[in-house]
């Protein structure tokens, strides 16, 4: 798959299904003549809601997490197919707050790539340090292990539809942004680590997303970079306004 822009709203614990509705229909007009790939991660609960407001638009509906196994006696998960069914394209995985709070590991992460490519949801995998790892090990060393452990081994045309998304843990929900320097630094290095490991083709066509505090001000300067295909958004994407305003600032690169 040729490298794309997309601008991916990640909206972590908020948002009824109702709510999800009325943002879709606020959110529709003012990214109507996009180009980029407009997605929304949603609650699990607000799936089939938003899914159903977007038919016919040019925005995505996907989730924010999924079990590796197709079906089983696992309390309070959620299958792949169940996420396809409710309306979902896409998934989001290893998304540091599911790493940090919920105990999530690369290997189960790579499970969970597994699983989504093998059920069609197109995953974006999140790697990124911590403010200690970029001082201490060095982020790289985090990008290539978390980059080795989540893509190795999976076959050429299964990761060709993996998206990476590359989230400094510091930048995430603090007002922090990575200059777009930094982060093109970043992005080049995890494209060098999926070349070497995946080879150059691959590299070349996998969409870098940046995320970790977007905003209308800075999406613009972060796209405008050589390796940033793209945004991932928190905070900013739970205002329809703002979102919309993000993805017409990256495409436009300003
Ligand atoms: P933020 O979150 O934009 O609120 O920093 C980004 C993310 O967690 O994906």
């Amino acid at each position: 798959m040729p490298r794309e822009l997309y601008i991916v709203g990640n909206w972590k614990m908020y948002k009824t299904a109702r709510e999800a509705a009325d943002y879709i229909a606020q959110l529709e007009p003012r990214v109507r003549n996009c180009k980029g790939k407009i997605y929304l991660a949603v609650p699990f609960t607000s799936i089939a809601s938003a899914a159903r407001a977007a038919k016919g638009s040019n925005i995505s509906i996907g989730a924010q997490n999924v079990h590796d196994a197709r079906e089983g006696a696992f309390t309070g998960e959620i299958s792949s197919l169940m996420l396809k069914e409710a309306g979902a394209e896409f998934v989001i995985l290893g998304h540091s707050e599911r790493r940090t709070l919920f105990g999530e590991t690369d290997f189960t992460i790579r499970e969970k790539v597994v699983r989504a490519l093998q059920d069609d949801l197109q995953p974006i995998l999140c790697v990124g340090e911590t403010l200690e790892e970029r001082s201490g090990a060095g982020a790289q060393e985090v990008l290539k292990r978390q980059i080795h452990a989540c893509l190795a081994g999976i076959p050429t045309e299964d990761v060709e539809r993996v998206v990476l998304a590359y989230e400094p843990i510091w930048a995430i929900g603090t007002g922090k942004t990575a200059s777009p320097k930094m982060a093109q630094e970043s992005h080049a290095y995890c494209r060098l680590v999926v070349a070497e490991l995946l080879g150059k083709k691959i590299a070349e066509h996998m969409s870098i997303l940046y995320g970790g505090s977007v905003k209308p001000e800075n999406g613009g300067s972060l796209t405008a970079q050589k390796d940033i295909d793209g945004v991932l958004v928190g905070g900013a994407s739970l205002d329809p306004e703002a979102f919309a305003e993000i993805a017409h600032n990256c495409e436009s690169k300003q």
